[in-house]
């Protein structure tokens, strides 16, 4: 009998219209709707592969070739539970005839290519790398939409990524959660011109995590309350609208108030939280200026880049292609030393954002 066993690769995503507190905890239902962009494969990615076997005794996960416990009831157990039951739902009780995986247990190995749990959204591409090689695996017949339901319960931003280009992920509004699933604003090829620049400012382990982060914000900050009622649901109108329209000027403007945004309720949550250091705010000054100067008539008047940072320190800065060596030559004027601006994973570089 052939092995049954499945491989597949996802990359992250950067949100422009951030994702920060849980309505559900357990089904990760959000507060609010959010919207990002797909990087493309050749650069940040998981990659997962999956194996089913009636020879295993329990499920098992490898990560960066560490083995991790598999919590029962956590969101790995969730996840694996909800592909098993597709499986045998969608599949061996259509064809009597299909392999019963549903009743194996999994091993699964995956690997990221770059700093996990650095606030580079690994746990985006992680777990929609497991949704997708489970999918694979089971030979689902699932839509990436439907599919996002399950990635979602691994972590939020993950189902965001099992789509390419500009993704909204809606915030819904059932207790069930079905309709909190994430869908595609625009492929890649509908805006080719913008890439991402992410630029490392530090690679270690982010003191608060995503999850504890946010759960606190939702706890303490009355300003995630305005943000929720009064700005996100304007700013997803208005960036969906900019990305069909493909206007830079709009989509920066609107992705960097964002990020400032989401930054703020972080510092309004008690205990406060502090995601970007020195240096994060010193790429915002450099950015701030270099699109001060752009926006001035006789330069055109429209920005040239759109910082972003997600629970880190670590600045993605989205901008047209013509742009970008224009962005890396300011950057590296301005952030010459190898500690403060280092490249240790090869990612100073550029990426489209094809999925
Ligand atoms: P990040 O900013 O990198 O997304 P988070 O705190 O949101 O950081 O999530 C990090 C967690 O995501 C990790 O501790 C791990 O549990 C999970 N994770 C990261 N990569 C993978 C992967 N490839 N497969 C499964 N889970 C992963
Ligand atoms: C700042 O998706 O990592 O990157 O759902 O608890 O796993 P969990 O959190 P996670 O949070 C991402 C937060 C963010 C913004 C975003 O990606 O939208
Ligand atoms: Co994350």
């Amino acid at each position: 009998m052939a092995p049954f066993i499945a491989t597949t690769s996802a990359p992250v995503n950067i949100a422009c219209i951030k994702y920060w507190g849980k309505r559900d905890t357990k089904l990760i239902l959000p507060t609010n709707s959010s919207l990002s962009v797909t990087l493309d494969q050749d650069h940040l990615r998981s990659t997962t592969t999956s194996r089913a076997d009636p020879s295993f005794k329990e499920d098992r996960l490898w990560l960066n070739g560490v083995e991790e416990n598999i919590k029962s009831g956590g969101r790995m157990a969730t996840c694996i539970s909800e592909m098993k039951r597709m499986r045998k739902e969608l599949v061996e009780d259509v064809d009597a005839s299909a392999p019963k995986l549903s009743t194996f247990s999994v091993h699964i190995a995956s690997y990221n290519n770059f700093p996990t749990a650095a606030g580079l959204a690994s746990s985006a591409s992680g777990f929609a790398a497991l949704t997708a090689s489970l999918a694979a695996l089971y030979a689902l017949p699932s839509p990436p939409t439907t599919l996002s339901l399950i990635a979602r319960q691994g972590s939020g931003s993950a189902c965001r990524s099992l789509l390419g280009g500009f993704v909204a992920w809606n915030a819904g509004e059932l207790a069930s959660g079905l309709d909190s699933n994430a869908v595609q604003v625009a492929p890649e090829s509908h805006w080719p011109d913008i890439h991402a620049l992410i630029c490392v400012v530090s690679d270690t382990k982010k003191g608060t995590s995503s999850t504890s982060g946010m759960q606190r914000t939702v706890e303490t900050s009355a300003l995630l309350q305005h943000r929720i009622k009064h700005c996100v649901p304007q700013r997803m109108a208005d960036i969906s609208a900019a990305i069909l329209a493909r206007d830079f000027d709009r989509f920066a403007e609107i992705t960097m108030a964002d990020s400032n945004q989401f930054h703020a309720v972080c510092l309004d949550t008690a205990p406060p939280i502090f995601y970007m250091n020195d240096v994060s705010r010193a790429i915002i000054a450099v950015i701030e200026e270099y699109n001060r100067v752009a926006l001035l008539p006789e330069n055109g008047g429209k920005r040239k880049a759109a910082y972003t940072y997600d629970a880190g320190p670590n600045a993605v800065i989205y901008a047209p292609a013509a742009n970008i060596k224009e962005i890396i030559s300011l950057i590296i004027h301005y952030f010459p030393q190898q500690d403060a601006f280092k490249d240790p994973f090869g990612l100073f570089g550029t990426a489209g954002v094809g999925s």
